[in-house]
């Protein structure tokens, strides 16, 4: 008996159905498979779902990853600029590897990723909640597309914020809108630039906060944003990637970082004895972080947040800085000339400034460091601190000096370029060379 081109169809459809109920229970999907409203993937421990949702008490639908088992809390989401209205939404992968996401009729959102094709191509959810197409028969890391490298508002454990240089891809957080809908909203947060990396917390593109760069331990003037007992953070550097991530040290325990839509940038877990997220680090303190609080050559003292102006310098408006307007910050007392020659006065431990510069690596030798600043009229500052972890990197900045805070606890030590005659005035009992000038000085009056 023939069958019918009707009936091939509805055998084919039979094939697809049933293809389609079974993905309910599996961590991929393949090709002419789709993901519909009702179903979701599951990594292979149970750790992450994918499927849609609503946010909050929207009724529009969303397709992303949250932890299974949890009270819902979204890490990731595809269309969060463009919602699906009703349960028409389903997700399919091409044999090419793209993603595509259909509300039905029109295409809604799609990974825009193509495979070198070489093998038949398998979406998988992963345990450590990365959505990643790959090659099926490969098993390496080696993604046709992750998910990891377009964060929402979340960065889970090996998730990086950072760069991958030789595609020029900026990996950064962007929050939510509100608890109601997941498009962009006003902050994102992010590791600037590749050459001098730091953490920005920016409101549009205005800069609200900032802490670096890294000096083997933290990023400068991040207080407790160090190892500690729930995590470890880690920066790392080379000529493909720029980034900064986190490791856990309980690998059961659930813990994420995330940019809130006020702008704050916090690490929670999940306690499983109260069933709750508990916030254990918010990287803002005080309104010391407020960037540029004390404009240039100002500090800022935290408790009572109040600003000095370093040594050697004076307020530029001192009636303004009496009503406790310190924006304007503060300027020298002597000119530089670097001519006739200036030198370095060193600070206590502080936040180091915005806009560092590496210069070179572990190759430049303290003495080097300083002998190139002094060499070049711009540079105005330079410290040496353990940006790769091997030993010790020469940092410079060029320009005034801004966002500065006391931290004698756990800052690190900054040397300021001084005029001469600045330098001469602490009457130094033995002046051997411009070179080796140095003061201990403290850096509030
Ligand atoms: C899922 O939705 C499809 C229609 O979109 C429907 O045919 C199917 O029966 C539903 N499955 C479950 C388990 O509800
Ligand atoms: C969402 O829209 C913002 C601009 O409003 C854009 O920068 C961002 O890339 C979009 N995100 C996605 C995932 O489409
Ligand atoms: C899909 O989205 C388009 C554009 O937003 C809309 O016109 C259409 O009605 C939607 N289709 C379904 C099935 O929801
Ligand atoms: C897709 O990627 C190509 C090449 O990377 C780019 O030219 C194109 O603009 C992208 N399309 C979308 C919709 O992002
Ligand atoms: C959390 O507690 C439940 C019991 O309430 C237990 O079954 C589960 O294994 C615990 N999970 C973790 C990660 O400790
Ligand atoms: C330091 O930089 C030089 C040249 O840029 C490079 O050849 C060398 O490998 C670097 N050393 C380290 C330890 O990164
Ligand atoms: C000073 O150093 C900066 C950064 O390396 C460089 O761009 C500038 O050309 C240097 N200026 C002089 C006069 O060497």
């Amino acid at each position: 008996m023939e069958m019918g081109v009707a009936g091939v169809f509805a055998l084919w459809y039979i094939f697809l159905a049933s293809i389609s109920s079974t993905t309910a229970a599996t961590d991929t999907l393949g090709p002419g498979q789709y993901l519909r409203d009702n179903q979701t993937l599951v990594s292979s421990s149970q750790r992450f779902e994918l499927g849609f949702f609503s946010p909050g008490n929207s009724g529009n639908r969303y397709l992303g990853i949250w932890y299974k088992n949890l009270p819902l809390t979204v890490v990731w989401v595809a269309n969060r600029n463009r919602s699906i209205a009703g349960s028409s939404g389903a997700l399919s992968v091409t044999s090419a590897g793209e993603l595509l996401l259909r509300n039905g009729t029109e295409l809604v959102w799609s990974s825009n990723s193509t495979s070198p094709a070489n093998g038949a191509v398998v979406l998988q959810l992963l345990d450590s909640g990365n959505l990643v197409v790959r090659d099926g028969s490969d098993t390496s890391d080696d993604y046709v597309w992750e998910s990891f490298d377009y964060p929402s508002d979340t960065l889970l454990p090996t998730m990086k914020l950072g760069w991958k240089l030789k595609t020029g891809l900026h990996m950064y957080l962007t929050s939510w809108k509100n608890a109601d809908d997941p498009s962009a909203g006003d902050f994102s947060y992010s590791l600037d630039a590749p050459d001098s990396p730091q953490l920005v917390v920016r409101k549009g593109s205005d800069k609200q906060y900032r802490w670096g760069p890294w000096d083997g331990v933290r990023f400068s003037g991040s207080q407790e944003f160090r190892a500690n007992p729930v995590f470890t953070p880690k920066f790392f550097s080379d000529t493909e990637e720029v980034y900064y991530t986190f490791i856990v040290t309980d690998k059961s325990a659930l813990s994420r970082s995330i940019v809130t839509q006020f702008g704050l940038i916090q690490y929670l877990y999940w306690n499983n004895g109260t069933k709750e997220w508990s916030t254990t680090v918010t990287l803002q303190r005080d309104n010391c972080d407020r960037y540029g609080m004390c404009g240039p050559y100002g500090n800022c003292y935290s408790g009572d947040p109040s600003c000095r102006c370093m040594k050697g310098f004076s307020p530029k408006s001192p009636q303004s800085w009496d009503m406790l307007d310190w924006s304007g910050g503060c300027a020298r007392k002597r000119e530089l000339d670097c001519n006739k020659g200036d030198g370095f006065v060193k600070y206590k431990p502080l936040k180091l400034p915005d806009n560092s510069h590496l210069w070179g690596n572990s190759s430049l030798s303290s003495e080097d460091c300083r002998a190139k600043c002094l060499r070049n009229c711009s540079c105005m500052a330079y410290t040496i601190i353990n940006v790769h972890g091997n030993g010790g990197d020469c940092v410079a900045w060029f320009g005034d000096l801004v966002d500065m805070k006391d931290f004698s606890e756990g800052g690190e030590e900054l040397y300021i370029r001084m005029a001469r005659s600045e330098i001469g005035k602490y009457h130094l009992p033995v002046m051997r060379s411009f070179l080796s000038l140095e003061l201990a000085a403290s850096s509030s009056f």
